[in-house]
């Protein structure tokens, strides 16, 4: 686990539990594997021929689907996404609409993938990586 030691003093039983989880090796290989690359939720099937990826993909869209509805996405807004992952939906609102995501994570690992990601698509300078718990923002 890529957690420095001031780091892990400071962490409550829940969020050890979620380092556990998730930022294990194991915990990061699986979840690449098995839930779509650089999404770690559960995916819409259109067909039952779509990819894991795919369909991870799938459940970004309809989300941000549902946000336009209510609010059209420009690259002057910020979002803020609280429990980031390594990225995925972060990736896709920076692609898709130019603006800028503040990415809100406990696990060092999954950053650091988000990170090397942003870099590869080109959006790295609209990713701002926060690595803290989502119960302990930051005031600025
Ligand atoms: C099910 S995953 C979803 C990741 C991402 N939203 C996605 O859909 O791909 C849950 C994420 O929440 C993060 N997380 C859980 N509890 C957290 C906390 N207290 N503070 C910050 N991140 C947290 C985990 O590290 C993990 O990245």
């Amino acid at each position: 686990m890529a957690t420095n030691q001031s780091l892990d003093l400071k962490l409550s039983t829940s969020q050890r539990k979620v380092l556990e989880q998730y930022d294990s090796e194991q915990g990061l290989q699986f979840y690449q594997n098995f839930m779509g690359e650089f999404n770690i939720h559960y995916g819409i099937y259109e067909t039952p021929y779509d990819s894991v990826i795919r369909a991870s993909e799938n459940t970004i869209k309809f989300l941000v689907d549902l946000i336009q509805q209510r609010l059209l996405i420009r690259p002057e807004h910020c979002i803020v996404d609280l429990g980031s992952g390594c990225g995925g939906a972060a990736h896709y609102l920076a692609l898709t609409y130019g603006c800028q995501v503040t990415c809100v994570n406990l696990c060092p690992n999954q950053n650091q993938q988000n990170y090397l990601r942003a870099q590869e698509l080109g959006i790295a300078h609209l990713i701002d990586l926060v690595e803290c718990s989502f119960e302990e923002l930051p005031q600025d």
